[in-house]
């Protein structure tokens, strides 16, 4: 008993102590929202905005385009920010703003009523707005232009300043505005060409702008393009424009009623001078959009404290999970993803199709919980199911399902992807210690069970020897809050009390009221053990 308190206490000095890339999970949840965007594990958000002629919250006849609009909520909930101040910018304010007249118009409540179901502890609405810019510039174009993410971007609890300029704001108010939020004359112009690549003026929303001869049987809400192809981030609009063809511009440049140009006072503030730079050529303004854009969605309040840049992961744990089984068996499954170019199976499976992908197998190592290694400490991934991502390239799926000696536990895994073109084998080990993971204290998400009257019976596993004199959960549920579509997150506290025993471990349970999204509902378990041993098993889904 002595020897084995003393291996755990080893055990949690190290974890706390060793810095590593995995887990991180603002950026491991972005990363597979950005990521996963079709086939195996899809994580929904671009199927919203494909084609990216699609409008995702109504009628395809509204003439309306979800892509576009999540580009103008965030210049819309940005267009705020005071930089000085250190005030506004891209944190979700503009859901409790949606009522102005600045604000006017379907899109922001279509897409904030969209984005809610991703928010959760990890995955702030802010962060949701930034990430929508990426997706949709991304998607929207071909070769698909990236726009760098970060993540950390923290939601506002209410509305913020007033002054989004509007088509009848004057140029010098609008070049005021611009200035607050950080960005220069020729930023301002060159902002506003960028966003106005895509989609359209309505003459629902804006009838000042837009003449009511717009509205046809399939094209209800009179949306006129700002440029011939209002569902591709390209240099078109500005071609148009300076050429004078096509929509010219747009309405907002070309629009009868003089007080509502304001895309035309705007350009025409410096005598067309940023716009003819930017024509130089299309990568010329291709590179400023990006740059633009991105300091668009960086623009926050200053106590935020942005991640490093979300690159896709060549290889990524997916759901790793531990279980007790009623035997006191432990399970160790999960999914390891791996990009198309870690594996490099392209060529060969081009010409052996299925049964190459088949072969290919990678190996999952691990230590014991005292940090021990062993040739038994070992089991193989096997190719199972393959995702798509228009932006990143093909994801595979390799699954997991072993099981490991109570007695000796795991403390950390590593992953050995095998590349089947030379057959060479690539150790990843997240840093140095391998990919970290909790089995003092386990969470059961697979046994939780729902009552009738939505209650909710939460189950963890902690292993008796480590002698814990409590379990306590930190419950984080995205749950409405007034004035605006974007959930709050909600955190509360529960007790757990002993449930029994499962071979080395003992049980605990809780009960909680229902929650209003079970699938972004999360939990933080903390055991603590004699004198400041806490074990802790983090951010882990209620429920399967
Ligand atoms: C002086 C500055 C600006 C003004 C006055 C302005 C005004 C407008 C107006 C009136 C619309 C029509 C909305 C509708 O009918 O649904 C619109 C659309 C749009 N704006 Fe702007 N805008 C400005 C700058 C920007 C900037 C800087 C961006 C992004 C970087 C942007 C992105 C968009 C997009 C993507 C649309 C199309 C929305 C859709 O099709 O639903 N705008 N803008
Ligand atoms: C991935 O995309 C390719 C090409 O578009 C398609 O043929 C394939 O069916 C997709 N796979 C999945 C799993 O969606
Ligand atoms: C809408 O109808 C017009 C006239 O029938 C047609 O020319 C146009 O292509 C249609 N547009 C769409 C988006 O279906
Ligand atoms: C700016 O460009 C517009 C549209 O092409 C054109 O009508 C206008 O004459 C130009 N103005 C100057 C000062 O170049
Ligand atoms: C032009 O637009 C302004 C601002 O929306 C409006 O007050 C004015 O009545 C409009 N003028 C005409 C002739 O429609
Ligand atoms: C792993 O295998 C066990 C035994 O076959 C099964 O009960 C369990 O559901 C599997 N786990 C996963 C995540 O598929
Ligand atoms: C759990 O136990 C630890 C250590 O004994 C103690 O510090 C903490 O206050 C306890 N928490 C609860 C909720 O009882
Ligand atoms: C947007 O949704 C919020 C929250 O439900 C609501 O209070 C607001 O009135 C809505 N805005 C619009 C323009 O419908
Ligand atoms: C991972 O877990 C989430 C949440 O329980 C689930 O929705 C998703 O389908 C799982 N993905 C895989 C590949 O098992």
């Amino acid at each position: 008993m002595l020897r084995l308190l003393h291996i755990l206490g080893s055990f949690a000095v190290l974890g706390s102590s060793v810095a590593t890339t995995w887990p991180n999970h603002i950026m491991d949840e972005l990363e597979h929202l950005l990521v996963d965007t079709d086939g195996f594990n899809d994580a929904g958000l671009q199927k919203a905005i494909t084609p990216c002629s699609n409008y995702v919250s109504g009628s395809q006849l509204l003439g309306r385009e979800t892509a576009a609009q999540w580009v103008r909520v965030a210049f819309h909930d940005f267009a705020t920010a005071d930089v000085e101040a250190g005030t506004g910018g891209i944190d979700a304010s503009i859901g409790f703003e949606t009522l102005r007249p600045e604000n006017s118009g379907a899109a922001m409540n279509d897409s904030l009523g969209f984005f809610a179901p991703f928010v959760n502890a990890h995955v702030s609405m802010a962060d949701m707005i930034a990430l929508s810019v990426v997706m949709s510039v991304g998607s929207c174009s071909a070769p698909s232009i990236h726009i760098p993410l970060r993540g950390g971007r923290v939601d506002a609890t209410e509305g913020g300043l007033f002054g989004v300029p509007e088509p009848e704001t004057d140029i010098h108010t609008t070049l005021n505005q611009f200035s607050q939020a950080g960005f220069s004359q020729s930023d301002a112009i060159g902002l506003t060409i960028c966003g106005h690549t895509l989609g359209s003026v309505h003459h629902a929303g804006f009838p000042q702008v837009v003449p009511e001869s717009a509205v046809t049987p399939n094209n209800t809400g009179g949306g006129i393009h700002f440029d011939a192809t209002p569902d591709v981030f390209d240099v078109d609009v500005l071609n148009e424009y300076l050429e004078w063809k096509g929509q010219r511009g747009g309405p907002l440049v070309t629009t009868e009623n003089i007080t509502v140009r304001s895309d035309l006072r705007l350009y025409l503030s410096d005598n067309n001078a940023t716009l003819q730079g930017l024509a130089e050529s299309s990568s010329k303004f291709i590179s400023t959009c990006v740059s633009l854009l991105t300091r668009m969605i960086n623009t926050t309040p200053e106590s935020v404290r942005l991640t490093e840049i979300i690159t896709p992961n060549e290889v990524k744990p997916v759901n790793i999970s531990l279980a007790v089984d009623s035997a006191g068996q432990v399970r160790f499954s999960g999914y390891i993803r791996i990009k198309s170019g870690a594996v490099i199976i392209r060529s060969w499976a081009l010409s052996l199709g299925f049964i190459l992908i088949a072969c290919v197998s990678h190996r999952i190592t691990w230590t014991s919980r005292s940090g021990a290694s062993s040739p038994a400490f070992s089991t193989h991934a096997i190719a199972a199911q393959t995702g798509n991502s228009s932006m990143f390239g093909t994801t595979f799926y390799h699954f997991f399902n072993t099981t490991l000696d109570p007695a000796q536990g795991i403390s950390a895994f590593k992953i050995m992807v095998m590349r089947s073109q030379d057959q060479s084998v690539q150790t990843l080990e997240n840093g140095r210690e391998g990919y970290p993971i909790e089995d003092v204290a386990v969470f059961l998400p697979h046994e939780t069970t729902i009552a009738s009257d939505g209650s909710l019976s939460l189950q963890a596993a902690v292993l008796t020897a480590a002698d814990v004199q409590n379990v306590t959960a930190v419950i984080s549920a995205p749950s409405p809050q007034l004035g605006t579509i974007s959930p709050v997150i909600a955190k509360s506290v529960v007790n757990f009390e002993r449930n029994g025993v499962r071979g080395l471990y003992t049980l605990f349970t809780a009960t909680i009221p229902g929650v209003p999204n079970l699938r972004q509902t999360t939990l933080d378990l903390t055991a603590h053990g004699r004198g400041s041993l806490v074990y802790r098993d983090e951010f882990r889904r209620i429920a399967f």
